[in-house]
């Protein structure tokens, strides 16, 4: 199913870009956070389990069916908007009113944006070619390394001593570059690493773990910075669908399965 998944996201891609052009449907529905609205949410299809397109053509994932989920208990018809993952943020409160994508909290993006209760718990892996040297954070340095850009994997490998960083649009491009032998690994999300792993199986591993020791890092809603009516909404929401079991059948149904 994981290869499905990123083979619809593969083959979509196109779909997505052109999707993307279409601009908002819902431009009158700001960010006032009241109910029977319309709530544009922006999102980066690209990021399997939690956001990819779907055969469909439209955007599906853990993301997606957990905001609709939302959207449905607080009373907003949900509208996804596929973007840049790196223009998200600054996107809110303009283009969109919210954003969910796997979006880790960090302190820098909350100067921009609030953020709703964490929704997951992720950690960066290590995507290398198979029977490369690289088996340890020290193996990094000096490396070439490929990222998405403007994501946590970015910063961090920022950060590597010597490290030569390639930051592209989308994470399977950097995947690409891989397989092509322009960058020597890549640093992403595990889920989506697990996703491209599988896809890949005969060219790439997936590390992670002890041997590279990255932070925990929370998924939650990007919200616009102080409208606490929506992220009141959006939290209780949230708690509901955990409660009711909503939240982990579609942990399931996306990501364990
Ligand atoms: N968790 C990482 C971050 O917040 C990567 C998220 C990328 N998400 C995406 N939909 N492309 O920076």
């Amino acid at each position: 199913m994981k290869k499905n998944i990123l083979a619809a996201a593969l083959a979509a891609m196109v779909t997505v870009t052109a999707l993307a052009g279409c601009g908002s449907a819902a431009s009158d529905s700001g960010n006032s956070g009241s109910t029977g609205k319309t709530l544009t949410v922006g999102t980066n299809a690209a990021f399997p389990p939690f956001e990819y397109v779907g055969d469909d053509g439209n955007p599906d994932g853990f993301d997606i069916a957990l905001i609709k989920a939302i959207g449905e208990k607080a009373g907003y018809e949900v509208q996804i908007q596929d973007m840049e993952f790196d223009s998200l943020v600054s996107s809110i409160g303009n283009k969109i009113d919210v954003a969910i994508a796997g979006m880790t909290v960090t302190e820098e993006r909350k100067n921009m944006v609030d953020f709703s209760e964490p929704y997951y718990e992720a950690v960066q892996n290590v995507l290398v070619a198979k029977g490369s040297d690289i088996a340890t954070a020290a193996d990094l340095e000096g490396k070439k390394i490929g990222v998405q850009l403007g994501t946590t994997g970015e910063f961090i490998a920022d950060e590597i001593p010597g490290a030569e960083v390639s930051a592209y649009n989308k994470a399977v491009d950097a995947v690409n570059d891989l397989n092509n032998g322009r960058v020597d690994c890549v640093i992403v999300d595990k889920n989506p690493a697990e996703v491209f792993g599988a896809q890949f199986s005969d060219k790439v591993d997936v590390l992670g773990g002890e041997q590279f020791d990255f932070e925990p890092e929370n998924y939650a809603i990007a919200l616009p910075k102080g409208d606490t009516e929506l992220a009141e909404k959006i939290n209780s929401a949230l708690k509901e669908l955990k409660a009711d079991g909503t939240y982990d059948s579609l942990v399931s149904k996306y990501i364990e399965e």
